[in-house]
This record gives structure tokens, C-alpha cells and sequence, in this order.
């Protein structure tokens, strides 16, 4: 293991604070939004509380919770993902973001509809219908779904913008909203799963329609300068290969009518934020991003790590890996912010340690991190 990052260089580069709309973060770190079914009911309770509370305390300067849906029957199946309506459930997170902020940090909610993805082995469920642009679950399958009507869109895009008028409303500082991995907004931004033939299917820009028209409803209902992240990824869970766009401008293509709706930050979520998107470039996809779109951008994969996140599900472990080529990307303001997933998971005060030169005190991520909220 070598961990040889320099002292002052992690604290300078990481421990600026950033003014995203009107809110100030004060550093650099972003806690990556991380399912954890901690939530019997939907309801977060003491346990998530705190589990969130003691990362903003040990330096996490912005928390991404884990993904939490909007209130639509279609939005989601598990009893025990957190949910983003209903008064005890809003209740539960209000707790939530008062405990962040009494511990230093800042917070928005993961707004998230699964659309076609059929979550697996933690019955019981709520029958929840699964709908998706064209009712596929991915490219090349058969539909075993329902395509959304235009009434299915419009409800949808209300109860994301509700959810975020709710995210106000209860104290929190932003919101984002899930449009990356397969779930119902990347259903659409793909071609593999997007096979519509109406205004909402076809070229990029009409594939993007759908998640622009979520993003505009939800500024026209929260203040102006209450900020919209919006997290996408090339990869799906369905996929880890597959890829929204093979070029810089189609992927341009993608963003732009996200920017223009009014998104204030991009999270690229890449598995390794050090592997460059397109050819003839060492930009990462955030890179890119913050190149095409002019706006901020968080970056994440694997810092701090040296195995991708998909092993982690299959048990697998991860060893720690110095972070010397992520200060390089930040000095050179490739990306604004960087979101950590398991390294945080694994340690609560991952982000204390490396604000202070602790890198010896790192931890590797182990798998069984998955089944407590330590
Ligand atoms: C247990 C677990 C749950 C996750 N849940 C979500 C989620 O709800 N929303 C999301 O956008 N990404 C989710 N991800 C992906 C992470 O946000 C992150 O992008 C990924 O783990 C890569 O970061 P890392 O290498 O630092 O772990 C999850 C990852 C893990 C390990």
C-alpha cells in the first residue's frame, strides 16, 4: 500500500469552500448518495440520523443522501428505501437535515424513480407498476413493462418538483435529482431502453426531453437560488458498458438542454474517476462536463480506493489508494467537488482524516460495511 499523498496539498485543495446557487459548502468532499434500506416504512429514523450526522461532523461538507422516491405509486418498490412523501417520512428527514446542519455539513436528498428496475431479494414489496419510456429494461429486451403515457409523465414530473418543494420546505439544501445508473430519467436518456417515436424518443435531444421537463418544474417550484444537482452516468446497472454518447458532442447534446432547464451542478458518476471519457483528451466525464456546460461539477469513482464499486456487491473488498491524482484533477479545476462512496461508508471519518494528513490511518473498505449504518 502506498499512501504518499502530500499533507498541506489534500487540506488546501480539499478544504475550500464552494458556493453552489445560494448555499455554501464548506469543503470540497461530497458524501456519494448510497442506498442503505435502513428505512422500515420509508421512514428514516434515529439510526440514519446519526449515521449521516457523524459523517458532516468528521468534515463531509455536502451529504447526497441515498436515493429516496418521489410520491408516485411507479416511483419505487422496497419497504425499506427511504421515501420522499408522506408526513412521518418528510418528518423523519426533516431530523435528518437538522442533525447535518447541527454537525457542520449540508444536505440534499437523492430524488429517485426506479422506473423499469425491479429490485431484487428484500420482500416484502408494495406492488409497485413498472414503467419506463418504452416498458424495457434494457437494450434488446422484451417489454415487461408499461410505456408511460403522457399522463404517467406529467404526474411524474409533478411529483419530482413537489418532492423538491417538500426539500425546502423541510430545511434542506438542494436537491438531486437521480438521473444516472438505468432508473426511469437514464430509461429515457438512453437509446436502449428509450424506443419512443413521440416528441420524447429519437435523437439526444428528445431522449433528454422528459428529464429537462423535471428539471424545469422543479426550479419553477423552489427559490431561485436554491440548488439543482442532477447525477447521470454512462454506465447502467443493467450495463455496465453501455454509454449515452461516444462523443463529446452528443454528449453536449445531452447537457445542454439539462443546463439550460436549470441544473446548477453535474455529477458525473463514473467507476473510476481517473479513466478518461473520450479519445484524444485525459478528461474524465466530469471534466468534460464542466468543459461542455460551463457548470459545476462533483466527480467520483473509486478515490480513495483502488477496486470499483460494482465488486463491493459481489462481497469484494478494496485496498486504499492514495488520492495524488485526484488533487491533480481538482488543481487544475478539472472538476469542482468530489463525491466519496465506500471510503465514507467503510469510515465516518475518512473525510477528518484526510482534511488533516491522517492518510496513514486510512481504511480499506470491506464488504460487510454494507450491512450496518456505523
Ligand atoms: C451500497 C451502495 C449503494 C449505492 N446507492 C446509490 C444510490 O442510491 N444512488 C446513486 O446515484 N448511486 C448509488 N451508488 C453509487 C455511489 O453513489 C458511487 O457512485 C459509487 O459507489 C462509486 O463511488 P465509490 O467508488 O467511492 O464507492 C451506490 C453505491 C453503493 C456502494
Amino acid at each position: 500500500m502506498t499512501v504518499t499523498t502530500s499533507a498541506s496539498r489534500a487540506a488546501r485543495l480539499l478544504s475550500r469552500p464552494i458556493a453552489l446557487g445560494g448555499l455554501t459548502v464548506p469543503n470540497r468532499i461530497v458524501m456519494a448518495p448510497m442506498t442503505r434500506m435502513f428505512s422500515p416504512g420509508g421512514i428514516p429514523g434515529e439510526d440514519v440520523r446519526s449515521y449521516y450526522a457523524r459523517r458532516a461532523a468528521a468534515g463531509v461538507g455536502l451529504i447526497v443522501t441515498e436515493g429516496t422516491y418521489v410520491g408516485h405509486d411507479s416511483a419505487g418498490q422496497s419497504d425499506r428505501v427511504p421515501r420522499f412523501h408522506g408526513e412521518e417520512q418528510l418528518a423523519g428527514w426533516a431530523k435528518v437535515a437538522e442533525d447535518v446542519h447541527a454537525a457542520g455539513g449540508t444536505i440534499v436528498p437523492q430524488l429517485w424513480h426506479i422506473g423499469m428496475v425491479r429490485q431484487q431479494g428484500e420482500a416484502p414489496y408494495p406492488e409497485a407498476p413498472a414503467v419506463g419510456p418504452s416498458g424495457l429494461v434494457t437494450a434488446g429486451a422484451e417489454p415487461t413493462g408499461k410505456a408511460m403515457t403522457q399522463r404517467d409523465l406529467d404526474e411524474v414530473v409533478g411529483a419530482f418538483a413537489q418532492a423538491a418543494a417538500d426539500a425546502e420546505r423541510i430545511g434542506f439544501d438542494g436537491v438531486e435529482l437521480h438521473g444516472a445508473h438505468g432508473y426511469l430519467l437514464d430509461q429515457f436518456l438512453w437509446d436502449g431502453t428509450n424506443r419512443r417515436t413521440d416528441a420524447y424518443g429519437g435523437d439526444p435531444v428528445a431522449r433528454t426531453k422528459f428529464a429537462a421537463e423535471i428539471v424545469a418544474a422543479v426550479r419553477e417550484k423552489v427559490s431561485p437560488d436554491f440548488p439543482i444537482l442532477f447525477r447521470y452516468s454512462q454506465w447502467k446497472q443493467q450495463d455496465y458498458t453501455a454509454r449515452l454518447a461516444e462523443t463529446p458532442e452528443e454528449l453536449e447534446a445531452i447537457l445542454s438542454p439539462l443546463a439550460a432547464a436549470g441544473v446548477d451542478v453535474f455529477h458525473a458518476s463514473t467507476r473510476r474517476y481517473w479513466l478518461p471519457e473520450f479519445e484524444d483528451s485525459d478528461l474524465n466525464l466530469a471534466g468534460w462536463t464542466k468543459k461542455l456546460t460551463g457548470k459545476q461539477v462533483i466527480s467520483v469513482g473509486s478515490v480513495g480506493l483502488d477496486g470499483d464499486f460494482v465488486k463491493a456487491f459481489q462481497g469484494e473488498g478494496s485496498a486504499v489508494k492514495n488520492i495524488d491524482n485526484l488533487l491533480d484533477r481538482l488543481e487544475d479545476e478539472e472538476f469542482d467537488m468530489v463525491a466519496v462512496g465506500r471510503a465514507l461508508l467503510q469510515d465516518p471519518e475518512w473525510a477528518a482524516k484526510v482534511l488533516a494528513d491522517r492518510f496513514d490511518e486510512l481504511k480499506p473498505y470491506d464488504a460487510a460495511a454494507l450491512k450496518t449504518l456505523s
